[in-house]
């Protein structure tokens, strides 16, 4: 562990002379964190933290976030500076290797990545095992575990240049495989990447062209889709993140972590809160129903949420969101949409932010809240937008994964649990059961 701990905090277990005096260890920027690996040891006692509200997994040098402040750093650098003036490609060797690149680092890293965009050509095959209406991170899930059946030769993690290797194939083939995902539901022939293209061009000439006509992209929505990969590159401890490392905690190749990522992505709490929260903007229809609609969210009995808004750490406005609302105006201006979803957005953020259900508990825009009105604009079915996310966030994850990997303090992620089922009993005979 490199923080630095120079006070503590001590624990006394009532009814008895036994105390555990525990290190707070202080990181670059943050609260500082009780070491409480002796806890067990000292007091016989472990933590309750459902949900790790209040527990660091690991340490990290990769992603910070203020939540309080709506602070979100990659490698120290405020994401509105690189919104603003770096690339996709730029942010994922900054998100890999800690610094940005030089412009011979950044020529040789790109080309890396460009080189890998290809799949095999047996799982072409693959995509034909899957129903036609599959969901795009269904098939993201079943394909990138199966690259894992591909590429024996980077699959030992304690390898540098293997796992250097992985990342580059991973990086480069997600586009491909989510591209070809739209291609597969819809009936068009799969788009071989080109790597004449920048990362962002060559995912939308995928996802766009066809073979019968030319296709020339857009630079405004290239721009606007590497903006949102930027956005979405990495985000520090999240449920996905987590589990990538978990999965890697016990030795599992990176193609199987990362796929483990995507499953855990999916969920409507998580990456699929932008595809709900379009569907939750078209089900409102109209800014009449708007009070309707959030009276049904503070009505518990109805399970009801404002979906893209509320994160477990932004207790204030999340600074991707602030990006994604100009950058919707900006794109949608651009291309000559009016789209009444977002005035419909934005009348329902504006009475959000103003009732106290929404204040009292610090509920905010998340990036997802516009993310969706964007990326239908730009002519993504709603179905391909968790698929867009887990394509921005491979890298974050293969960062982490890798980070981890080298990490001397990694073991197996084991957590343990409050055990309240039945006390032991002896089996009782199926005769003698009532
Ligand atoms: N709508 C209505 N009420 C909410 C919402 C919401 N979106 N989010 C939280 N609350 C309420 C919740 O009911 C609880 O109220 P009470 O104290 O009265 O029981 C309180 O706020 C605290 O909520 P919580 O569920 O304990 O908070 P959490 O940190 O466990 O959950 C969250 C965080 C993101 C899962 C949640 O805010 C949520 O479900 N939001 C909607 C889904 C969403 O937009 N997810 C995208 C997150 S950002 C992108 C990503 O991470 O992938």
């Amino acid at each position: 562990m490199s923080g630095t701990a120079s006070r503590s905090v001590t624990i006394t277990l009532d009814g008895s002379n036994k105390s555990s005096n525990l290190p707070l260890i202080q990181g670059t920027l943050g609260p500082a964190v009780a070491d409480i690996r002796k806890l067990y040891a000292d007091l016989g006692v472990f933590t309750y933290d459902p949900g790790y509200g209040a527990t660091a997994s690991c340490e990290s040098k990769i992603t910070y976030i203020d939540g309080d402040e709506g602070v979100l750093l990659y490698r120290g650098y405020p994401i509105e500076q690189l919104a603003e003036h770096s690339s996709f490609l730029e942010v994922c060797y900054l998100l890999q290797h800690g610094e940005l690149p030089n412009a011979e680092q950044k020529d040789q890293f790109e080309k890396g990545v460009l080189r890998h965009t290809m799949l095999h050509e047996q799982i072409r095959q693959f995509y034909n095992g899957f129903r036609r209406d599959a969901h795009p991170m269904a098939v993201m899930c079943g394909v990138v575990g199966a690259l894992s059946a591909f590429y024996h030769d980077s699959m030992d993690i304690n390898d540098p240049a293997q796992r250097t290797i992985s990342a580059f194939r991973l990086i480069a083939k997600v586009p491909t495989i989510a591209a070809w995902a739209h291609k597969y539901n819809v009936g068009q022939p799969f788009m071989y990447p080109r790597n004449d293209l920048s990362y962002a061009e060559n995912f939308l000439y995928m996802f766009n062209a066809v073979p019968a006509e030319p296709y020339q992209v857009n630079p405004i929505l290239a721009r606007a889709m590497d903006l949102i990969m930027i956005l979405h590159a990495d985000h520090e401890q999240n449920a996905s993140t987590s589990t990538v490392r978990l999965a890697g905690s016990t030795g599992a190749n990176p193609f199987a972590c990362i796929a483990a990522g995507i499953a855990s992505l999916w969920g409507p709490a998580h990456g699929g809160a932008n595809e709900a929260v379009l569907k939750m903007l078209q089900e409102i229809g109209h800014k009449s129903n708007i009070k309707e609609f959030l009276a049904s969210v503070k009505d518990r009995n109805q399970h009801t949420r404002l979906m893209g808004f509320g994160h477990r750490v932004y207790k204030n406005y999340d600074p991707r969101a602030k990006i994604m609302q100009r950058t919707c105006h900006e794109v949608l201006g651009e291309l000559g949409i009016n789209d009444p979803l977002l005035d419909l957005a934005m009348e329902m953020e504006k009475i959000a932010l103003s009732d106290p259900y929404f204040v009292d508990r610090k509920l905010y825009p998340n990036v997802d809240f516009y993310s969706g009105i964007i990326l239908r604009a730009m002519g993504f079915p709603t179905s391909m937008f968790t698929a867009l996310f887990a394509v921005s966030r491979t890298v974050g994850w293969i960062s982490q994964w890798e980070e981890m990997v080298k990490d001397p303090q990694q073991r197996i992620g084991r957590p343990r649990q409050v055990y309240t089922g039945a006390a032991r009993r002896d089996f009782v005979p199926l005769a003698e059961r009532r």
